[in-house]
Order: C-alpha cells, then sequence, then structure tokens
C-alpha cells in the first residue's frame, strides 16, 4: 500500500513536470508562428511596395527622357507624386492589419476605384494585347477600406494580366449587387490553373511563376495569401474558377455596402 502512494506520488510530479515542460514548449511556439507571421508579411510589404514602385520609375522615366516636353513631363511627374503617396498608404494599411488595428472602413465607388487601379498599374494593357472590360454600374457603392480592397484588386489584375502572357486575350471586371451581397468577378482568358494546384494558390509561398515563365520572373507566392487575408477582414470570401487552357475567375463577396 505503502509503495502504491508513493510510485502514485511520483507519477503525479511526472505529469506536473510534463505539464510545465508542455506549457513552456507552447509559449515557445508561439513565438515562433508571430516570427515566421513577421516573415511572411515583411515579405509581402515587399511584394505589394514592388507592385507600386515599378511603374513609378517608369513614369520618373518618362520624365527624365522628354525634359523638353513639358507637359508628358508633368503628366509623369503627377503619376509618380501620386504613386508614391499611394505606396506610404499602403504601408501604413499593411502595418495596421499587422497590427490588428481596425481600420475605418467607408462607402466607395467600386468603379472608381478600379479605375484608379488601372492608373497606379500604369502599364497599356493593348501592348499586352489585352483588352481590359469592365462591367461596374457608376452608382455602385461598397463597404470597404479602400486602400485594401484596391490592393486585392490589384494582385488579381496583375495575376490576371500574367497568365495571359505572352498571347494576351481579354480581362473582364464585372460587379453586380446581389441579395445583400456585392459580387466582384475579375476573370481572364489566360491559362488556367491545374487542378492539383487549386487548393494551394491561396497557401503563403506558393507559386508557379519562374524566370522561364512569359511574365519572366520567380513568383512570390504571396499576392493571393494576402487577397484573402483582407477579403476575410471584410467580412467577404474569395473563390476561383479555372479551366486549364481556358481561363481563370476570382470571386468576391462582400457585405452590401448600401445595407451594412
Ligand atoms: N489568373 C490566374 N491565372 C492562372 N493562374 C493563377 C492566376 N492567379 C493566380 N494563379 C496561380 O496562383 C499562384 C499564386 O498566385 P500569387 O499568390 O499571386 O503568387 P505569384 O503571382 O507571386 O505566383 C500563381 O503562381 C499561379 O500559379
Ligand atoms: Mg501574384
Amino acid at each position: 500500500m505503502q509503495q502504491l502512494i508513493v510510485k502514485r506520488r511520483s507519477l503525479n510530479k511526472e505529469i506536473n513536470l510534463q505539464l510545465q515542460q508542455n506549457k513552456e514548449l507552447q509559449a515557445r511556439m508561439a513565438k515562433l508562428q508571430t516570427l515566421a507571421n513577421l516573415g511572411t508579411i515583411s515579405a509581402i510589404v515587399a511584394h505589394e511596395i514592388n507592385n507600386i514602385l515599378m511603374p513609378l520609375g517608369n513614369y520618373a522615366q518618362v520624365a527624365l527622357n522628354n525634359p523638353q516636353d513639358s507637359q508628358l513631363t508633368q503628366k509623369a511627374l503627377q503619376k509618380t507624386v501620386h504613386n508614391s503617396a499611394r505606396a506610404a498608404e499602403i504601408l501604413e494599411s499593411i502595418l495596421a492589419i499587422v497590427n490588428g488595428e481596425a481600420v475605418e472602413k467607408r462607402i466607395c465607388r467600386l468603379k472608381q476605384l478600379v479605375e484608379e487601379v488601372f492608373s497606379c498599374i500604369g502599364r497599356d494593357f493593348e501592348k499586352d494585347k489585352i483588352k481590359v472590360r469592365m462591367e461596374i454600374s457608376d452608382g455602385l457603392d461598397i463597404l470597404a477600406v479602400p486602400v485594401q480592397l484596391q490592393q486585392v484588386l490589384m494582385n488579381l489584375i496583375l495575376n490576371a494580366r500574367e497568365a495571359m502572357m505572352p498571347a494576351g486575350g481579354t480581362l473582364l471586371i464585372n460587379a453586380k449587387r446581389q441579395d445583400s451581397t456585392v459580387v466582384i468577378e475579375v476573370s481572364d482568358t489566360g491559362c488556367g490553373i491545374e487542378p492539383r494546384d487549386m487548393k494551394k494558390i491561396f497557401e503563403p509561398f506558393f507559386s508557379t511563376k519562374t524566370p522561364q515563365s512569359p511574365a519572366g520572373r520567380i513568383g512570390a507566392g504571396l499576392g493571393l495569401v494576402f487577397c484573402k487575408e483582407i477579403v476575410n477582414s471584410h467580412n467577404g470570401t474569395i473563390e476561383v474558377q479555372s479551366k486549364p487552357g481556358t481561363g481563370t475567375k476570382f470571386i468576391i463577396t462582400l457585405p452590401d455596402g448600401e445595407n451594412p
């Protein structure tokens, strides 16, 4: 009997020790997770800022190359100022997401947001043989953090463009109010996504882009992660439909801005 009691005590002690160790390991895991998130986040920041910096450099170059054409220089400089302000805005918005701050959502005109994204990308899609169609009614309002929704659209548009290189195709952005939601679709007639990749595309660092791809660069595999993060923080959903060789459609559903 005495022996049993001693054994039980020692077992209890062992269990307590294990529990303590378990707690310490969990705390270490949480710290490591935070560090891993930081790594992903800094890569996302670099990725998003790069999207903005590239056209910014191009505009500045236009200004430098055409000092005698004051109208063109003026326009290029205006675009440069606009894009650098956006870069600052984007950094602020990403940092807010990282810090878990609630950023103010407001009612915004969707069509205007999309037009601004194209102006920010600063690339003539016709040069890539891409026809852009927009089917968004003038008065369609949504409830969103404007700069964040623009990041989502920019990532989807840039992916669509790359998927249609080098042959070109059609990029369609359409949006409509449906029941108590707004549905925004970004469709392309590009290379499509292999069924085996469909589950992976929203995972961090998953990319099929290599220097040999038509886009000519390695993908960071972060654009869609960021899109999903932002759409979720708007209480929305993002889904994808795709057929290899035919095209891809991303569907974003957001709560209606008119009746939030
Ligand atoms: N419109 C699209 N058409 C075909 N494939 C796409 C499209 N959008 C995304 N993908 C696939 O999803 C992957 C992940 O996209 P993303 O997170 O933006 O990273 P990245 O563009 O850096 O590769 C891409 O590498 C590509 O395989
Ligand atoms: Mg991308």
